[in-house]
């Protein structure tokens, strides 16, 4: 790691520049105003400090995605707020694994993941979770913070959780960081797996390198994300201050500093990406696409046999003292767990009238002594089209997002798994996967810090959220990180959003009430 360099800054940019040093100057900000409407509707005035695009690593690949925007309140409804001893929402805008730069960014919030403009790998997310968000930015005659902050499909949420903690008067950080589609002169592309999460924990190791001076309290770091910024998010807090990275950030000038976070909020979290394409046929095999097609029902069953054995190997206990889970019991755990209590509280929420309305259009739910139960697949069934083809994520035609985050060099794609590779139809003659990748693979995986040998350096505080109707992975990832750190006594809070699709985040007041929780 390269050591903090004292050097002065300029006064006029961030100490933080192509000089490298990595220091933070703490004078160096602008000062905004923004409305922030809470959860109940209420309307704050927050003035707070912003510090623009400040570069996190010494030696950057591209400044652009590899730098940060640090925001601090200091006046909500006319009360001064000192912020210095604050927890740190560390809150990345990462979709689709995507390029993501808060560089352009005007005031909290406007970071952007790839995903901003609509275009999805393997489908477009349901824009309509974040429009569920409460929180909102307005501009004010002082500044403009993007208006646009919650109008985005992934990054919407987070504005929400940005936004919210900022009214809560904690520091918020938004780290930009390099994707999957950053190609060089070369033609060499530069933001592949592992580039976001080395990113991450750069801006991480940045900010607790500035300690003292950068306001806020850098051993309450929380981490928040989204999608593939929520598997980032699961993965940073797993993988806090491992060594597998270290050559990685050195390599970039990373600050000498501590990489682990204290807490890790997860929203829809698609991760554990060589497991992934049989935990999707294990959850969602029988359900047909969009189009009404039957996805290839053999393939589907020998990655849905694949999962089986990946699950036992596993040896995670479900929460509520459920036992470990198996492909046999994982159904009913899902539904006992998680889907009966996430329409339960749906329900519970609702009129009576309304309620009755929906039990009457719904009529495979049970609803008896103010509670829903119902079978697993009538619970498909009522999701219906499943949002990805088979192989969900190692395409036999190498088109997914997941085959470019695998790229490597000039090669846009490449396959992860070795059934993905067995199956290849684009004349890929390799029979073994490519040497490096086992090494990736683990690098990009919270479940390999999670089970085995656990990471002693991970965090021990999990938010994780889902939506029922979220199919573009297996409901099995979330809950089998949620099940790994509660099998290793971590403390977990996983809850699925009835009815929510992709990205949603229906109860972001909630995460901030227990971020005050968990970093009281
Ligand atoms: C995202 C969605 C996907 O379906 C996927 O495979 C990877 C990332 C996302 O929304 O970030």
């Amino acid at each position: 790691g390269i050591a903090l360099s004292a050097q002065a800054s300029d006064g006029t940019s961030s100490s933080s520049s192509a000089t490298g040093s990595l220091v933070f100057d703490p004078d160096a900000y602008t000062e905004l105003t923004t409305t922030v409407t809470d959860t109940a509707g209420d309307d704050h005035e927050v003035t707070y400090h912003f510090w623009k695009a400040i570069t996190y690593v010494a030696a950057p690949v591209d400044e652009k995605y590899q730098s940060l925007n640090v925001s601090v309140p200091v006046e909500i409804d006319g009360t001064a707020v000192d912020a210095s001893d604050a927890p740190i929402l560390f809150a990345n805008s990462v979709g689709g694994y995507m390029p993501s730069s808060v560089a352009d960014a005007t005031g909290i919030g406007a970071g952007g993941g790839g995903m901003t403009g609509g275009g999805a790998p393997g489908g477009a997310p349901t824009g309509s979770a974040s429009a569920t968000a409460t929180a909102s930015a307005s501009a004010s005659a002082s500044a403009a913070p993007n208006a646009n902050a919650n109008t985005n499909a992934t990054g919407g949420a987070l504005s929400s959780n940005q936004l919210l903690a900022l009214a809560a008067g904690y520091v918020v950080v938004e780290p930009g960081a390099r994707g999957r589609t950053l190609t060089n002169s070369a033609g060499e592309y530069y933001g592949v797996a592992p580039a976001a999460i080395v990113d991450l924990k750069a801006a991480v190791r940045y900010v607790r390198a500035n300690k003292g001076r950068i306001p806020g309290d850098t051993d309450r770091i929380v981490s928040a994300g989204t999608s593939a910024g929520g598997a980032l998010s699961s993965l940073l807090g797993a993988s806090g201050d491992s060594p597998l990275y270290d050559t990685y950030l050195e390599e970039l000038g990373a600050a000498d500093a501590s990489d682990a976070i204290f807490a890790t909020g997860a929203w829809c979290p698609i991760t554990d990406l060589e497991h992934a394409d049989g935990a999707y046929e294990w959850n969602w095999g029988a359900n047909a696409l969009g189009t009404g097609e039957q996805v290839d029902q053999a393939v589907s069953k020998t990655l849905r046999s694949q999962f089986a054995e990946y699950q036992a190997s596993l040896k995670v206990k479900g929460l509520g003292g459920f036992g470990t889970l198996t492909a046999r019991n994982y159904d009913a755990y899902l539904v006992e767990r998680y889907l009966e209590p996430s329409a339960t509280t749906y329900l519970a929420a609702l009129s009576d009238a309304d309620r009755a309305t929906y039990l009457a259009a719904n009529t495979f739910i049970t609803w008896k002594n103010d509670r829903a139960s119902f079978s697993w697949d009538d619970f498909l069934t009522h999701v219906g089209a499943r949002k990805k083809t088979v192989p969900a994520f190692d395409a036999f035609d190498l088109s997914t997002g997941e085959n470019n985050l695998f790229g490597k060099g000039t090669t846009q794609a490449r396959h992860f798994t070795a059934y993905g590779l067995k199956n290849d139809t684009t004349g890929v003659t390799a029979k073994r996967l490519a040497a490096d990748i086992p090494e990736v693979l683990r690098l990009m995986n919270p479940m390999h810090f999670l089970v085995d040998k656990p990471n002693p350096g991970r965090t021990k505080h999990w938010w994780i959220r889902l939506g029922t109707n979220d199919s573009d992975t297996s409901h099995t990832v979330s809950a089998n990180i949620a099940a790994a750190a509660h099998t290793l006594g971590d403390d977990v809070n996983h809850l699925y959003y009835w009815d929510q699709g992709h990205g949603a985040n229906t109860d972001p007041g909630d995460f901030i009430t227990w971020i005050a929780k968990v970093t009281g």
